[in-house]
């Protein structure tokens, strides 16, 4: 581009800074060397210690960090160096193979000097250049060497006129404007700069060039041609993705969420089930949609690895179980934002009397991190909806796969059922697009046929209980409504003195273990003339049958991941049913994000 880069970066680093982050830092290449700024907090702050902003040079890369790899500190924030500081990298997303990797670099002399997986692409491509192929074929080669997910743009000393970017699943666009190109993860960065906007597909890679982009595959270097299209939204919309709130966002964003969650390093997942192996006791300790996890948790630790678990809401922790608790006590707490009151209250309490704590959380750095003697972090991206929805579904990803890590430990699984789960850990995000894109106009009809009910009940047997849990906290707290949730089975001894002719039940019925005893329990509650809402398999036949209204799932999910597919229609629900309702479903009265009071 014309002009200085640093005013640039700073704006469209502050247009994006309504995602959240910890961490904040810039890359340019000035008079042939590169400059970097960088440092933890806030945008303003770090402006103001390091005037980020005074960035000279033409061409330049921002980025604000939200931590996965490694705490928030100046040494992780990105852009991170090669050995030379010949190259600067910035990434969003995981690098699955980066321990490899790492350890691969490190044996040929590389020093790293970050905690994070992004590092290592940075010695890759330096590695490349010493063949003497060229900046943009070295970081062709270097993607062809990575696993998982990544949006990364580089900057190269050696050759100053151009950014290189790769995509493969984190979200990357360029902008393409006169004698100048932006790329960045999201639209409003660049959005009061052009409207021409093009879209990285997947494994595709960019070069952008003050008056030129270059789009080409990564796998062969073949070019793509594509033309911009032209981007209507408001920046309040962009902010949104397109979408009208946050919340249809974010649970819109649970194909790549969940799939991030599942891409936990299997060495945290086998600290963990080695601590919890050797415990006398175990706790899952957590707070509202958190605490539906750990329930689900639950029957995943009991059939899976055969080991029995305690779920506890933190706020009854110590007054319930504190005379149990000593130094043979594991508590796996899972908190979204790793600051709740109630939570660390309870894992303070637990801390006092020697239990080995394990955290699982969306923020890393968060107090709970700190508490914590091992802790994994759910790669879900901040959440601006009040309620909890992709974080959920994360949560349950990772929580499912230290059960899996524990059965295997205590090698208590067949391997036609490790098989089972690991081909369904495949298949969940398709399941979960396939739910959002097939039912999503479904549930807003079953929503405005319903929408003058005064009351709605939740019911669901097994592992589907921590299902209707969710979807009744998600319907009450967002639409004000009174809701029941229940074991089904329990209905009958006393819920159903509720149900009279037209009373909403909704019925989590996924063709597991305990379907053939929901028949049952349907014909309960229609025998009362109730109306029955159920969450069915597609090839469903007698829940279906005696359903006023049924909601169509995918056939053959492995009974431990139903909860991550079937939550999917009942946050749609809860949303729906606010919007119609004129409430924000972003903002729900007399609610925090995160309760950091008791
Ligand atoms: C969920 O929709 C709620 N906003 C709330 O119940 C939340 O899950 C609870 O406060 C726990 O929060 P945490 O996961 O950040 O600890």
């Amino acid at each position: 581009m014309d002009g200085e880069v640093g005013p640039v970066l700073y704006d469209s680093l502050k247009r994006l800074e309504y995602r959240g982050y910890d961490s904040v830092g810039e890359a340019a290449v000035v008079n042939g060397k590169i400059v970097v700024k960088k440092d933890i907090g806030k945008i303003d702050e770090v402006e103001r210690r390091l005037r980020i902003s005074d960035l000279s040079g033409s061409i330049g890369i921002g980025h604000t960090r939200w931590a996965t790899h490694g705490a928030p500190s100046q040494e992780n924030a990105h852009p991170h160096l090669d050995c030379k500081g010949i190259v600067a990298v910035v990434h969003n997303g995981i690098i699955e193979n980066f321990m490899e990797l790492k350890q691969e670099l490190e044996a040929s002399g590389h020093v790293l000097r970050s905690r994070t997986d992004t590092e290592i692409v940075a010695h890759l491509v330096e590695e490349n250049l010493k063949l003497k192929i060229g900046f943009v074929e070295s970081v062709r080669r270097a993607a062809k060497r990575l696993t998982g997910a990544y949006a990364l743009a580089f900057v190269c000393a050696d050759e100053p006129d151009k950014i290189v970017c790769v995509r493969k699943e984190s979200p990357l666009v360029i902008g393409v404007g006169t004698n100048a190109n932006y790329l960045a993860s999201d639209i409003p960065a660049f959005l009061p700069r052009t409207k021409n906007a093009l879209l990285l597909e997947d494994d595709e890679m960019a070069v952008l060039k003050h008056d030129q982009v270059h789009v080409m595959k990564v796998e062969t270097g073949e070019e793509v041609v594509r033309k911009p299209f032209v981007v209507e939204w408001s920046v309040e919309t962009a902010t949104k993705s397109g979408f009208p709130h946050f919340m249809l966002k974010e649970i819109n964003e649970q194909p790549l969420t969940v799939r991030n969650a599942l891409r936990t390093q299997p060495i945290y997942l086998e600290l963990m089930a080695s601590a919890m192996n050797r415990a006398n006791k175990i706790f899952l300790l957590a707070c509202g949609t958190s605490y539906h996890a750990c329930l689900a948790a639950t029957y995943a630790f009991a059939n899976l690895a055969k080991v029995e678990v305690t779920p506890v809401i933190a706020s009854e922790f110590i007054d319930s179980y504190g005379a149990l608790i000593d130094k043979d006590t594991v508590v796996l707490t899972v908190s979204q934002s790793g600051e709740t009151a109630d939570t660390l209250t309870a894992v303070r309490g637990a801390k006092d009397r020697g239990a080995t704590i394990l955290g699982l959380t969306n923020v890393m750095g968060s107090t709970l991190t700190r508490l914590s003697d091992v802790y994994i972090g759910q790669n879900s991206g901040p959440e601006r909806g009040v309620a909890a929805t992709k974080t959920f579904t994360a949560q349950y990803s990772v929580l499912i796969k230290i059960a899996l890590a524990l059965a295997r430990k205590r090698n208590v699984a067949s391997s036609k059922d490790i098989q089972r789960l690991e081909d369904g850990f495949n298949r969940l995000p398709e399941w979960v697009s396939t739910t959002l894109s097939a039912q999503r106009e479904n549930v807003r009809r079953v929503v405005q046929k319903n929408s003058d009910k005064g009351s709605f009940c939740f019911l669901g047997r097994g592992i589907s209980v921590a299902t209707a849990l969710e979807g009744r906290l998600k319907l009450l707290e967002l639409s004000y409504l009174p809701a029941i949730a229940y074991p089904a089975g329990e209905s009958k001894h006393g819920f159903i003195s509720v149900v009279e002719e037209g009373y909403p039940v909704l019925f989590v019925a996924p063709q597991d273990e305990a379907y053939s005893k929901i028949i049952g329990n349907v014909m309960e509650m229609k025998a009362r003339r109730a109306h029955v809402v159920s969450l069915v398999e597609g090839n469903d036949g007698q829940v279906a049958s005696l359903s006023d209204e049924t909601i169509q799932m995918p056939n053959g999910i492995p009974s431990l991941l139903t909860p991550i597919v079937f939550i999917v229609p009942l946050q749609l629900f809860a949303y729906w049913m606010a919007v119609m309702k004129g409430y924000d479903p972003d903002f729900p009265r007399n609610l925090a994000k995160s309760v950091t009071v008791h």
